[in-house]
This record gives structure tokens, sequence and C-alpha cells, in this order.
């Protein structure tokens, strides 16, 4: 899910306004009358009637970044299923969406299999991930008559297959493969030993045995391949690089076997903006350098075109969503650094404390204003590693200001927890001017709600 940022230069105050933030906020995101304004919502009205901490989404950027991955992965060919990676945010009123977009959704536990049935979500355009399924997660995924299923190990194959033939099914399943190519953030490195809990590796021949064994054992449908070499790539050429690995592995496929793939699915991993200095390939240029690529290296080898599949997370969501928080206490320990102090930290983002990853902060109420001055936002949790960003330029805060974190509508909220028993924010959709709760601030009764006394 993420990688430590790169070693980033020491922050000195930028000047920049709230203005010079929209890189890494969502696109319909303003500064008037010296707020913060997201789909058309005051920020500093909106933290005063939702309270704070609270997650906001922008449904117009979810939905625009959903219809581009549509857009330029089809535009290069007619079969590409766009998978929305749940794990990225996943709440009722975000599948929604995704399924209104004309979108697939992977999943990757039973808890999520269980979130796209409750929303409605069509089964047959669900993927199912994980390294572990347990045979419960199987059976539910049987009985939920989902599209396809991700084989990770020889177990999971076995376990399956039995799982299926009782039914008398017949289960589309697509093998992972890790073709040896790990994405760097700017390119690849090929990495001989393919050391990862997830997948058949190609080069000690457990690939080519896993395709036999799936084409053989009753009860799967070997539809096909998926691989997923990263996350946060800005580099187009790792896939480029990972596609020849995989296209050449389909026609080995072809040559031992007979056999056809019928799917090929590349994985998520397409970088966003956390950071003004960040330029991330945009997802028109990602569709070409994908789509194109499979093309292209299907051609060489002779090989009919599969269907294919892309699944993005992060940068479906992540520039979709802020964090608003109040500024409790303001702490200036004299030629070291200036702390500010909000109402959540490490159970709301955990991906500070757990990658070192960066993020752009501002003051909601002061967007217009310069970024004068080099603050740490700290946490109220009780671990001095609960950052939420660390050296940040920020307009100079007061306590009671509401200050906005860019660019977390991914890997938050699906990763938030109770530390501290905190009570999980909100979520709140913002769009055409108006908000709505899509997931309510927890209480404390929920936080004992599995306690039996
Ligand atoms: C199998 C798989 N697919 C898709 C994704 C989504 O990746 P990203 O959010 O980087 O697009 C992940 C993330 O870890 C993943 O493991």
């Amino acid at each position: 899910m993420g990688r430590p940022s790169a070693p980033r230069p020491p922050a000195t105050p930028d000047l920049k306004t709230g203005h010079d933030l929209m890189s890494v906020l969502p696109m319909t995101a303003q500064v008037k009358d010296g707020h913060l304004w997201i789909g058309g919502v005051d920020m500093v009205d909106l933290a005063a009637e939702a309270g704070t901490a609270v997650y906001v989404m922008d449904e117009a950027t979810i939905r625009h970044q959903l219809s581009e991955y549509v857009k330029w992965t089809t535009y290069h060919w007619k079969d590409v299923d766009v998978v929305y990676a749940g794990k990225a945010f996943m709440s009722l009123a975000m599948l929604k969406i995704v399924a209104d977009e004309g979108c697939c959704l992977d999943v990757s536990s039973g808890g999520e299999l269980a979130f796209a049935r409750r929303a409605g979500f069509p089964m047959d355009r669900i993927y199912v991930h994980g390294n572990n399924k347990t045979p419960v997660e199987l059976t539910e995924c049987l009985d939920a008559k989902v599209g396809r299923i991700v084989v990770d190990s020889f177990e999971e194959m076995d376990r399956l297959s039995a799982l299926a033939s009782e039914r008398g099914i017949n289960q589309k399943v697509l093998l992972r493969v890790t073709p040896g190519v790990e994405a760097d953030t700017h390119d690849f490195i090929m990495t001989g030993a393919e050391d990862s809990k997830f997948g058949f590796g190609r080069n000690q021949g457990l690939a080519m045995a896993a395709v036999k064994r799936a084409i053989e054992l009753p009860g799967l449908d070997f539809d096909g391949l998926h691989m997923h070499i990263g996350s946060q790539i800005f580099a187009l050429n790792s896939f480029s690089k990972a596609i020849e690995v995989i296209v050449e592995f389909i026609a080995e496929i072809k040559a031992e076997t007979g056999v056809g793939v019928g799917m090929l699915d590349t994985g998520g991993g397409l970088g966003i903006a956390y950071g003004i200095p960040d330029e991330p390939s945009t997802i028109k240029d990602y569709g070409k350098v994908v789509v194109d690529g499979i093309k292209a290296e299907c051609e060489k080898h002779g090989l009919t075109v599969p269907r294919m599949a892309v699944e993005p997370g992060r940068s479906i969501v992540a520039n979709a969503g802020v964090t608003l928080y109040t500024v409790g206490s303001i702490k200036e320990i004299p030629n070291i650094r200036t702390y500010v102090a909000v109402d959540g930290g490490m159970s709301d983002n955990i991906r500070t404390s757990l990658y070192d990853a960066h993020y752009e902060a501002m003051i909601a109420n002061k967007a217009d204003r310069p970024r004068e001055m080099v603050a740490t936002v700290a946490g109220k949790h009780c671990e001095s590693g609960d950052i939420v960003v660390n050296d940040a330029p920020l307009q100079c805060p007061d306590v009671g200001d509401i200050l906005c974190v860019c660019a977390t509508g991914a890997y938050c909220q699906s990763m938030s927890s109770n530390y501290n028993k905190q009570v999980r924010p909100g979520v709140v959709f913002v769009v055409d001017g108006g908000w709505r709760w899509a997931v309510r601030r927890e209480t404390y009764d929920d936080l004992m709600k599995c306690e039996l006394g």
C-alpha cells in the first residue's frame, strides 16, 4: 500500500497560499473569502456544523477519476475492466458511485465483500484478492457468485477447487504472478529473487506449475493472470517492463499447454501528488502505456489480445479527500520546532508514522494567507511518533483554527484504528454546494459494542 517517501529537502516556509495547493486538493477546491471551499462547501462552516476531526470526500473528483480510467483505457482497447481497489477507501456511498460509473471492484477480505453485498454491488463485477483467503471467505465468495477470484497459493487453489466442485460451480480464476519487476517511484527494479508473500514467482517455475494445476483442477475456470508491481508509481516504464515480462510468460503458457490467457490484470499503482513538487503521470498516459503496451507485446508474440483489467485505488480517491482538524495547542520549542497539535492523529492517518508519508497542510480559515512558518502537525495519541505532517509549511496558526491536511482520501480512513479508544472520524461527501454524512462519527457506545463485560 505504500513505501517510505524519498528523502525530502529540509522544509522552509514557501509563502504559498491555499491558491497554490490546488494540485494536491480535490478538483473542485477553491479559495474564497479567505476560506477553503470544496464541492461548493465552505470547509470552515462544514467543520463548525459537522465537528472535527472529519474526513471530507469530493464526489466530483471521485467520479472524474473513475471516468478518466474508463475513458483512457477503453480508448485503446474495447475490453478493459476498471476495477476500483476498495482497500484504498470503502464505504457504501463510495461503492454506489463505483457501480454507477460502470466499474468493477477489488475486495480483499470477507468484510469488504460484505460491504459490496450490502451496497448491492453487482457480484459478477467483483475481483477477490488476498494472499490467505480463509475457507469461510472462499465459501462466501462462491455463494455470492463473484466474478473472479485471484488465486495466490497452491493451498488456496486446492481449497477453492474442492469447494467449487462440491457446489457444481466452475469458478473463474486469475493467478497472481510475481513478474520479478518491482516499481520504484522513478524507475523499476528487476528482482530475481521474487521475495514476496504475494503470488507465484515466475523465475522459479512456480507460476507455470500453478497455471498447469489451475487448468487441470475441477471446479476452476482458468481465466488468466494478475500482477501488481507496487504503489505510488511515477515512472510508467515500470508498468511497461512488467507487461513485457508477463506477456512473455503468456506466450510460454501457450507454447507449453496450448491454452490461451483470456484476461490480463495489471493491478494498480499509479502515483498521485501528495506534495506540491510531485508530478505524477496522467491517467491518459497510463492508459496508453498499459493498454497499448499489452497490445504491442501480444502482437510481438503472435498472441490474441486478452481482455484487460486495471486496479487503481489511490489515484481514484487520494486527492478527492482531505481531513479537517481543529488546532488544540501550539507548542513552540525555541530553536527546535513548533508542534501544532490537532484533535486526531495516527488513529485517522497512520501513513506518516508507517511510511514516513508526506502531506501538505493549510489553515482552512486563513487559506489566502502565505504559509510563512514551518510546523509539525502532531496528533493527540500517546506516542511521540504520532505525527500527521512533518515540517509542514503553514499559515501562522491559532488555537481553534481549522487545519486541513490534503490528499488523505486513500489509505487513511481504511487504515484507521481506535488507538487510545479514539472514536473514528466520520466521512462527509460534498457535492454541488451540499454535504451529507456517508459514514457518521463513531460514539463511545460504538467503541464498546463488542464488549461482553
Ligand atoms: C492487488 C492490488 N491491486 C490494486 C491495489 C491498488 O493499488 P493503488 O492504490 O496503488 O492503485 C493494491 C494495493 O496495494 C493491490 O494490492
